[in-house]
């Protein structure tokens, strides 16, 4: 989704603002630019990549300032091109914004824009934001006021940065859309999420929905919707740039699928060691009520794991898509609990979703990785998956901690219920980094993707803990390869998708353990075995599916509950080795976002 950098420096602006881009460029984009304010302000942008922009910069001559904004845009209104890139300008080029969000009301504000002779130059919503600003100018307001009330009259939400010709000021909106304010020795920043700042500085102040924020060479300001001040607090960033550095691997991907151990480690810091694994308040309650999982995606895919995992313990507890949640929530009681599996902690809909339960008066939880993100601010308690920055945009490290944090929560509920046995469990998490790392060590997956590359779709089957794997094996596969894959039920294949195998189909089919449930899952993959599909089995050796399959990748025995994300590690590896033949962008999927901030 669009980046936003912004910042306040005697010194170096458009290299800051540059290196600032170049650490959004994660979250996805098509075209990037920047604006320098001093008596003039100036704009340069590009469709593009960023080393697009960059060479167009190289070409203007003396672009400096001491205030300046940066963006990278993925299209929503308007398709990727220079004109559509922001910063955008109002007419006589006095104010340059940048914004990422989505403005509901642009349409009729561009129309009466347009009936007092504005002249639009994009098809952006955001482009009403200089013109309404400008318009403002005109009737004698100061920036500042025809800041405020540009802002006023947006309906939908926004992070929005601005600077303006003849005033060292950059301002920034927030409402709906994150936005956090740097603050370094000799200068000021305001950018969309943090990784932007970690080469510049560790100490961050969180803006909140209906605040302002003004960033002057003396420092900054923030101040909320009635222009009272705010005193916020400062927090220090622990991520520091290399751990947002690509490092020895081609891709981020690559790095972070190899960073499990370590992230699983840090996940584990202080809770696998006592009885007490999580400290969540809202979770420690003597008597659990319903439990709402509310999330998108891969984390979706490990919301379906803690509900299964939590009604195997006799809890009421359900996974929902959180886009489909928050506009009709199933009936919330004050007993519920809410919890937001999410990454980045600012994905719009599953933020939605948890608003809905709040204003339902159910408790909320966000189980989430990144520190001070919106949902971890806006819930009621906060659960830290502890995984460190996640640069690609195919989720992996984090999910694996995602599950190994569910498996905590669940195994928490069976304790105080009396179920369970803690020192297993205990001893299987305290081994299960070295596990990963034997998958890592000992995979097969490079040469399975080679011989299997040219498929016509892939399929993902397996029950019970093994199906929101399955799910996620699929939504890895095709996000990267942009191939066709489908994760299953296994025991729904015969209710239909059956009719798509052929020969050309590999079905990847987790089988581990040797219990009734896996039996089924066997005799499933000997169905589509018998009709011609490549079985790719994950087994950890222990089931009869290596007699028939067409290639094993082989896991470590583990604990049934820890299984899937061994299982992960080779789905996880398969469709990188699969992008990589195919020659896919791995890091930056096309048309796909780290964090999608828009609904
Ligand atoms: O930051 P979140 O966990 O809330 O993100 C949710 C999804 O957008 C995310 O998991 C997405 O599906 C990933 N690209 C999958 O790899």
């Amino acid at each position: 989704m669009c980046g936003i950098i912004g910042c306040i420096d005697r010194d170096d602006i458009v290299p800051t603002l540059l290196s600032g881009l170049s650490k959004l460029e994660y979250r996805g984009y098509d075209s990037a630019g920047i604006a320098v304010a001093n008596s003039g302000v100036r704009v340069v942008k590009r469709e593009g990549e960023l080393n697009e922009l960059v060479q167009r910069i190289e070409s203007e001559p003396e672009l400096d300032g001491i205030s300046g904004i940066g963006h990278t845009r993925w299209s929503t209104h308007g398709r990727p091109s220079d004109e559509n890139a922001h910063p955008h300008t109002d007419c006589s080029s006095r104010v340059a914004v940048v914004h990422n969000g989505i403005i509901e009301n642009y349409q009729s504000l561009r129309t009466e824009l347009q009936s007092l002779g504005h002249e639009f130059e994009s098809d952006t919503d955001t482009e009403v934001v200089p013109h309404i600003i400008g318009h403002e100018l005109d009737a004698g307001s100061s920036p500042r006021t025809a800041f405020y009330e540009a802002v006023e009259k947006l309906e939908g939400s926004y992070a929005i940065a601005a600077v303006f010709e003849g005033h060292d000021e950059v301002m920034a909106a927030r409402q709906g859309s994150s936005l956090v304010l740097g603050v370094g020795d000799d200068a000021t920043y305001v950018a969309s999420d943090i990784t932007a700042l970690v080469d510049r500085t560790d100490s961050v102040v969180h803006m909140d929905d209906g605040e302002f924020a003004f960033l002057s060479t003396d420092g900054h300001e923030i101040v909320d919707e009635n222009d009272e001040r705010q005193s916020k607090t400062q927090t220090t960033i622990e991520w520091d740039a290399e751990a947002v550095a690509k490092g020895e691997h081609d891709h981020y991907m690559l790095k972070e699928i190899h960073e499990q151990p370590a992230a699983l480690r840090e996940c584990l810091r202080d809770r696998s060691t006592t009885g007490q694994f999580v400290t969540a308040d809202v979770f420690n309650d003597d008597h659990l009520g319903p439990i709402h999982f509310v999330a998108c995606g891969t984390s979706y895919h490990a919301a379906l794991y803690g509900a299964r995992l939590l009604r195997e313990r006799g809890v009421p507890a359900q996974a929902f898509l959180a886009s489909e949640y928050a506009t009709a929530p199933p009936p919330i009681r004050d007993s519920t609990l809410v919890v937001g599996v999410t990454q980045s902690g600012e994905t719009a809909d599953t933020l939605a979703a948890l608003r809905a339960a709040d204003e339902r008066d159910a408790q909320t939880l966000a189980l989430t990785n990144v520190v001070g993100s919106t949902a971890a601010r806006e819930c009621d308690d906060v659960l830290y998956i502890r995984s460190g920055p996640e640069i690609s945009v195919a989720a992996t490290k984090t999910f694996a901690s995602q599950l190994v944090m569910l498996t905590l929560l669940a195994h928490q509920t069976s304790l105080e219920s009396g179920i369970g046995n803690a020192d297993r469990l205990l001893s299987a998490l305290n081994e299960l980094s070295g596990q990963i790392q034997q998958v890592l060590d000992t995979t097969n997956a490079m040469p399975t993707a080679r011989r299997l590359a040219n498929s016509s779709g892939y399929f993902f089957i397996g029950r019970g803990l093994q199906y929101p794997v399955a799910l996620e094996g699929a939504l890895k596969m095709k996000e990267i390869t942009y191939e066709h894959a489908e994760g299953f039920a296994a025991g729904e294949l015969k209710h239909g998708p059956l009719a798509l195998v052929t020969e050309e189909t590999p079905v990847f089919v987790s089988a581990i353990g040797d219990d009734e449930t896996v039996q089924k899952t066997i005799s499933n993959a000997k169905e589509v075995s018998a009709r011609g599909a490549p079985v790719v089995a994950v087994t950890d050796g222990t089931t009869s599916i290596e007699r028939f399959a067409d290639v094993a990748l082989r896991v470590p025995e583990t604990h049934r509950m820890l299984a899937p994300i061994l299982v992960n590690v080779q789905y996880q590896l398969l469709a990188y080795y699969t992008a990589r033949y195919l020659g896919r962008s791995i890091d930056k999927p096309r048309n796909l976002a780290k964090s999608v901030t828009v609904k």
